[in-house]
């Protein structure tokens, strides 16, 4: 890449508890229109996470081992701040149903509001992974239901591990 030329970096932010194959398959999307995408961990003590900070990072990165131009960090404070901070011009998020919609729209206003230079993509969810979500694969799981085809192949042993020891 010419030096002139500005390094497109995106941030897909999120919760991750655990990483979902919806959350997967975003990634591996917006990856595409990115020289580099962050995955950004929230990492926010007030929110009940079942996995630690640094399990649902290691997850993450299991699961994004073949991206190249992925990588897998953990922020506090403001997103925006951390989009700054990492050089970064674009929130990527997904959608599920319209029910998604409100929040992410309120989100993503705020976050234009408290920086302008910063825009908010969405990618609709693939159809297949629609009804999906980290609560429904958490209580899966917790019931000894099957996981498989619900968070990637790569972690299905990890979170069994994890909610179901
Ligand atoms: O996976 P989630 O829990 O839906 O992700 C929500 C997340 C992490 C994107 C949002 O809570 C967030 O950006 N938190 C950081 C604090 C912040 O910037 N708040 C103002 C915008 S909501």
């Amino acid at each position: 890449m010419s030096a002139e030329k500005k390094m497109r970096i995106g941030v897909y932010p999120g919760s991750f508890d655990p990483m979902t194959k919806g959350h997967l398959d975003i990634v591996v999307r917006a990856s595409k229109l990115f020289d580099k995408l962050i995955v950004g961990v929230l990492k926010n003590d007030s929110k009940q996470s079942i996995f630690t900070m640094e399990e649902r990072v290691s997850l993450i990165k299991k699961c994004v081992s073949e991206l190249d131009n992925v990588e897998v960090e953990m922020f506090q404070g403001l997103l925006v701040d951390f989009v700054k901070e990492k050089g970064a011009g674009t929130i990527v998020r997904g959608l599920r149903a319209v029910s998604d919609y409100e929040y992410e729209l309120q989100m993503a206003m705020l976050n234009k509001h408290m920086e302008e230079n910063v825009d908010t993509i969405f990618f609709m969810t693939d159809i297949h992974n629609s009804f999906l979500s980290s609560s429904i694969v958490k209580d899966v799981a917790q019931n000894g239901g099957n996981i498989k085809g619900l968070v990637p192949d790569e972690i299905i042993e990890d979170v069994y591990k994890k909610l179901r020891p």
